[in-house]
């Protein structure tokens, strides 16, 4: 149903222009939002209600399906996504400043391979806007992952204070935190994944979420998200840097710059990071690579080319305790969320 008949809407929505598709869908789903019993109906409709609630690093998941940062970057539809069977939400990559991101078109559908290619470039409103707008909601009754960049216009040499900047803004909504230093669009960021870089920036968030915890909150988990174009001995070392500094677990993975599968495609050359069904292979190893090297020890939330339920039951028997769907929305729809979650044991 969803691919004969909502999708070719979708996809002619803005003439062809997939930004645009993916603004309507979201505008939708905000009004959606506002339905009064909108959250509680479609949990139960969306299965939801019946996928196997966890607790991993200390919070509650009603399901293990959420939704991967980008796709609600501003956090407009936070009311919605729960209705469409999601157990939790990441909204960002914010940075401190408000930034336009890339110019268009930065947004590409590979249909025959399922995939996507993104340059965005971090387009958003900010993290003190967002701070304002999950004030206003309130309560959103699941959790809320917040993923934090870094502004373009900030050099990387002052990345940290960016960062923090943002933590401290946000630090009250979010129930985890994801440093994503894995986005491929904005330049030199993921060299912030180098060992150095990264122990100065996750040292410096962990003091000022301990600075936080002072102002009665508790300490909050902090999770690191990392490109799938690592080596293995990159990822070790990034590892040993999580383990040290405390991280409560790693998001693996952000969309690569690889172009393995898709090279013959005309839509191949374009910059940006590559999602969707080229990445279901790496994701899987990266998953399965940082579960064997920490013995299971740092939880993993598996993100990357889940586009039918096996491919999710492939991350969690992996090692994921969570795991996060972008693309696959994108060409399954919604009913793919469902039937994660009826699959699942
Ligand atoms: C259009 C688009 C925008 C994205 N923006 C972000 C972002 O702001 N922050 C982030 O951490 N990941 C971002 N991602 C990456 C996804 O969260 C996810 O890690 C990646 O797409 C792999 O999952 P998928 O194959 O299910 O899409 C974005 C992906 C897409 C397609």
């Amino acid at each position: 149903m969803y691919r004969k008949v909502v999708r070719p809407v979708l996809y002619r929505l803005g003439r062809g222009d997939a930004e645009v598709a993916h603004e309507q869908t979201l505008a939708g789903l905000r009004l959606l939002g506002r339905v009064p019993g909108t959250q509680r109906a479609g949990a139960r409709l969306s299965g939801a209600a019946a996928a196997s609630p966890r607790t991993v690093f200390g919070v509650r998941f009603p399901s293990p399906v959420g939704l991967a940062a980008g796709m609600d970057k501003n956090g407009v539809a936070l009311r919605a996504w729960p209705a469409l069977g999601f157990g939790f939400v990441e909204v960002g990559t914010v940075t401190a400043h408000p930034q336009p991101g890339n110019e268009k078109p930065r947004l590409f559908r590979l249909v025959e391979h399922e995939a996507v290619i993104n340059r965005m470039g971090f387009n958003n409103l900010g993290s003190e806007a967002l701070a304002a707008r999950l004030a206003a909601y309130g309560d959103l009754g699941y959790p809320l992952g917040v993923s934090i960049g870094k502004s373009k216009v900030t050099p990387l040499e002052d990345a940290v204070e960016d960062y923090v900047t943002s933590l401290r803004r946000l630090y009250r909504y979010g129930d985890y935190f994801a440093v994503n230093v894995s986005s491929p669009n904005t330049p030199g960021l993921r060299s912030l994944q180098d060992a150095g870089h990264l122990r100065e920036l996750l040292t410096a968030l962990h003091t000022e979420a301990a600075s936080m915890s002072v102002a009665g909150l508790a300490g909050k988990p902090i999770l690191v998200k990392i490109a799938p174009d690592l080596t293995s001995s990159a990822i070790d070392e990034l590892l040993q840097v999580c383990t040290d500094v405390g991280v409560a677990g790693i998001i693996a993975t952000n969309t690569t710059v690889g172009r393995a599968g898709v090279e013959s495609h005309p839509l191949a050359g374009e910059t940006g990071g590559l999602s969707g069904r080229p990445l279901t292979e790496t994701a899987a190893k990266t998953v399965a690579h940082i579960h064997a090297e920490t013995g299971g020890a740092l939880p993993i939330i598996g993100v990357g080319g889940i586009l039918e339920p096996a491919d999710a039951a492939r991350l969690l028997d992996a090692g994921a305790g969570l795991v996060q769907v972008y693309t696959g929305l994108i060409y399954r729809g919604p009913g793919l969320v469902r039937r994660i979650n009826r699959s699942l044991p």
